[in-house]
């Protein structure tokens, strides 16, 4: 029987609640299937910071780059808000993000007919929308030196660089054409080449990548127009391309087509094995150990892994079929609740999806 060693990272806050639902979803598609999946757990965040002093620690590494895939919840806990900046939580993503040179960042923004009420948006607006924001995710102002506080004529200067190498533009390029070959062929890549270099740098090397893929229609898009855009009409997108900075700001408005952040997964994959999936929301301290946070985003991450670590695309699309006859059967966890849904546990609606999987 085929195994696969995934690292289960829960994290903070709700992250164990959610990956433990995840877990049980892909238990649920090994025993269909007759695949084994063995997770080994590793600590990452707040918890490893309290056990290891480092939100990182080296075991957690070497276990997330000799497994064939890692399963992360979430990271973060206001009860380390006041750490210096090199040890809070959030760093560790950026360190894994790194270490593994997962550079390229899927973040699909989707909306299920039955949820478009959810949306802030009017639902004619919303409906239909089907977004794969393509973002950078090792390079950009995020990692970019020089950096740094420093004194200078007598008052503080905050400073950071936003920079991009050619070959670093050239290969999140090529990631997104090749996502669009396999979608609606339409894309847009979003920067700000009207005030940046960067920028214009970007925009050239897209443009260069794009004569390898004549089939896709390629358009540029200021990153202010686009904001606007992705309000006023999101169904004009099919795959958005863009930097680490204006994708992490452009994901979190695109999530709120869907209406709920817990729906929401990502990947994050390199150009080696390594691969990481995760939910895009946090890890809602707050709700911990409620048994109430929404575990489709994890969820929905793990079917993730199926398609882009271990190309199983039909035990992709099951998962996303259960999920979707969840939600049409009228049940939902509080964050996607409408006047008629049956709302449920996080550990209920693993249940419920399962046995979507089970008998479909
Ligand atoms: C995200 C988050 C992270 C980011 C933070 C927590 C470092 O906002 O994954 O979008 O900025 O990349
Ligand atoms: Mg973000």
């Amino acid at each position: 029987m085929k195994t696969y060693n995934i690292a289960l990272l829960a994290g903070d806050g709700t992250g164990k609640e959610i990956t433990d639902e995840a877990v049980k979803i892909l238990n649920a598609v090994g025993e269909k299937y007759s695949y084994t999946f063995n997770f080994e757990p590793g600590l990452i965040g707040g918890c490893a910071y309290d056990k290891h002093k480092t939100p990182l620690p080296d075991t957690t590494l070497e276990l997330a780059k000799k497994s064939d895939a890692v399963l992360l919840g979430a990271v973060g806990d206001w009860k380390y808000d006041s750490l210096p900046p090199e040890v809070r939580p959030e760093r560790a993503l950026l360190g894994i993000r790194k270490e593994l040179n997962l550079f390229a960042n899927l973040r699909p923004a989707t909306v299920y007919p039955e949820l478009t009420s959810l949306s802030p948006l009017k639902s004619e607006i919303v409906s239909g929308t089907d977004i794969m924001i393509i973002r950078e995710l090792t390079g950009d102002v995020y990692f970019g030196t020089p950096k740094g506080i420093e004194t200078k004529n007598n008052e503080f200067f905050g400073f950071n660089n936003m920079c991009y190498f050619e070959s670093e533009i050239k290969r999140i390029a090529h990631c997104a054409f090749k996502v669009a070959m396999q979608r609606n062929k339409k894309l847009c890549s979003v920067d700000k080449a009207n005030v940046l270099d960067v920028s214009r740098l970007w925009r050239q090397i897209v443009n260069e990548v794009s004569s390898e893929y004549p089939e896709v229609e390629l358009s540029h898009m200021y990153v202010d127009n686009a904001a606007m855009q992705i309000i006023r009409d999101p169904k004009q997108f099919d795959v958005i391309l863009t930097g680490n900075l204006f994708g992490d700001i452009l994901s979190d408005e695109a999530s709120m087509l869907s209406g709920s952040l817990g729906l929401l997964p990502s990947a994050s994959l390199s150009d080696t094995k390594h691969a990481m999936y995760e939910p895009i929301h946090g890890s809602a301290p707050d709700l911990k150990g409620k048994n109430i946070v929404n575990p489709i985003a994890t969820i929905l991450s793990a079917a993730m892994m199926l398609k882009y670590s271990f190309g199983l695309n039909n035990e992709h699309d099951v998962i996303v079929s259960a999920v979707r006859k969840t939600i049409k059967e009228g049940y939902g966890t509080r964050d996607i609740s409408l006047p008629d849904t049956k709302i449920i546990t996080t550990s209920d609606m693993g249940d419920i999806i399962k046995n979507n999987i089970l008998h479909a």
